[in-house]
């Protein structure tokens, strides 16, 4: 599809033509994620900076049918931002404001543009504290952390996006701009629109203003790196934790794969392991009160004795925390440097972990896949890369999806589901009838039609068929 001339002044009117491109470069450089190598470019970037240019806009794509993709900092995983059918895609980075840090309620108010990180020290600085951390916090928007749900590390104790926002300014694919909710921690009132919004992945309409709680700063951290002589008993240990009665503030799982990656990619990160040792968890525990912290810890390394583990590395200095750190949340980008891939981000009871991870492998085993696994143990969230190495095209194309159906399978056997952070976008939406019956995905797609009657808000997404 190409948009004629005529739109395209148009949309210039709008925003003003040194903010509408057209040229081959910008649109390639913003017909991409993260994902994969998908490159799908709109065929116009529009670059608006208030709400009013972001309904004129809407308008006119519904007027005239016009796919619109919202646009964010471009790091997602399941193609959200990926302009699947052209069209529009409407770039939020001049909406970079944090508009106001309300030091009596705790909240701040800021636009989706703003770079995650940005955010959480801006609120650092007031003694406040965004706990929620993707890795690609210090690239990633708080807006498509809004619209994927993003989860990150912390989670575990503080949850994910959603359960910080509290009101969204929204425009709706027919250009109707609205406000979600209420800017208060309860709200009954009517259905609940703000977190419909939270996890739409741009399908529903525009965020264009978000209203965030935040809490209080969070002083003291004691971070431990264990390693397993087996990765199925680090699974097991991460319910074992808990059911001691602690809830650490991060609990992360790498397979030894995942690890030794990592370390070739990174600069200034090793540590060494032994060669049996299969897996690592990575545990905080944070708090305002050291002696307690220093008892969880304690307690945690009772709970792991029960498992065959080598040395505890006890982080001692704060450039070793963030050396972890780094090593951790550089997994995703050494695996993609490394190779061809494919990523799946189940999410289980945390109970079912060890089942699942047994099942990946045994998949990855009758189809010929390595597989390489982390993520949020915690949470049973696996990030679950299935790297191409050597294998040939036919297999990677025939087999490898076989595979996935049985991972997700199992998922959803275990009562988990295909995605706990990364979303459904486009490269899992056909596998939703996987996790949802004809009649749930009936009630989706009623309201995506019921928001957007001319299915021009991010088509291609979420819902299979679309
Ligand atoms: C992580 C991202 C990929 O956990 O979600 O590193
Ligand atoms: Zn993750």
């Amino acid at each position: 599809m190409s948009l004629s001339a005529k739109i395209v002044t148009l949309l210039s009117n709008i925003s003003g033509s040194s903010f509408v491109f057209t040229d081959e470069e910008t649109r390639k450089n913003y017909g991409h994620d993260e994902t994969e190598d998908y490159n799908f470019p709109p065929n116009v970037v529009v670059k608006p900076a208030t709400v009013e240019e972001v309904s004129a806009i809407m308008k006119l794509a519904n007027e005239h049918k016009i796919p619109v993709t919202p646009i964010g900092a471009r790091t997602g995983l399941s193609g959200g931002a990926l302009s699947i059918y052209g069209g529009i895609g409407l770039s939020m980075e001049r909406f970079n404001t944090i508009i106001n840090i309300d030091e009596q309620n705790l909240q701040v108010i800021v636009e989706p543009g703003v770079i995650t990180q940005v955010l959480k020290d801006a609120v650092a600085e007031k003694g406040l504290f965004y706990p929620v951390d993707p890795s690609s916090m210090g690239s990633c928007w708080i807006g498509g952390n809004i619209a994927e749900n993003s989860g990150g590390a912390r989670a575990v104790k503080y949850g994910v996006t959603k359960d910080y926002v509290l009101n969204l300014e929204v425009v709706l694919p027919t250009g109707e701009i609205i406000w979600t909710g209420a800017n208060t921690l309860k709200n009954s009132t009517g259905y609940n629109l703000t977190q419909l919004m939270v996890g739409s992945e741009g399908t529903l309409g525009i965020i264009t203003k978000i209203v965030l709680k935040l809490i209080p700063k969070v002083n003291y951290n004691v971070l431990m790196l264990v390693p397993f002589y087996k990765s199925e008993q680090a699974c097991e240990a991460v319910s074992a934790i808990f059911r001691a009665g602690i809830v650490p503030s991060a609990l992360e799982f790498m397979e030894r794969d995942a690890i030794d990656w990592t370390m070739k990619y990174v600069d200034g990160v090793s540590v060494v392991i032994k060669d049996e040792i299969q897996a690592h968890l990575l545990i905080e525990v944070d708090g305002n009160y050291t002696e307690v912290l220093f008892q969880e810890a304690e307690k945690i390394t009772e709970v792991l004795e029960q498992f065959e583990i080598d040395e505890v590395l006890f982080a001692d200095s704060e450039d070793q925390k963030n050396a972890l750190w780094k090593l951790r949340r550089a997994v995703g980008e050494a695996v993609k440097s490394n190779s061809v891939y494919k990523e799946e981000d189940t999410v289980v009871p945390r109970y079912e972990l060890p089942t699942l991870l047994k099942g990946v492998k045994d998949a990855g085993d009758k189809y010929g896949f390595k597989t390489i696994c982390y993520g949020h143990a915690g949470d049973g969230n696996l990030h679950i890369n299935i790297v191409k190495g050597n294998m040939i095209d036919e297999n990677w194309i025939t087999e490898v999806p076989k595979g996935i159906i049985e991972i997700f399978e199992l998922t959803v056997r275990l009562k988990g589901t295909l995605s706990g952070e990364h979303g459904i976008g486009y490269v899992q939406k056909d596998f939703m009838p996987l996790a949802f019956s004809k009649m749930e995905l009936e009630l989706m797609k009623g309201i995506k039609r019921l928001f957007d009657p001319n299915n021009i808000m991010n088509p291609g997404k979420i819902l299979p068929n679309s």
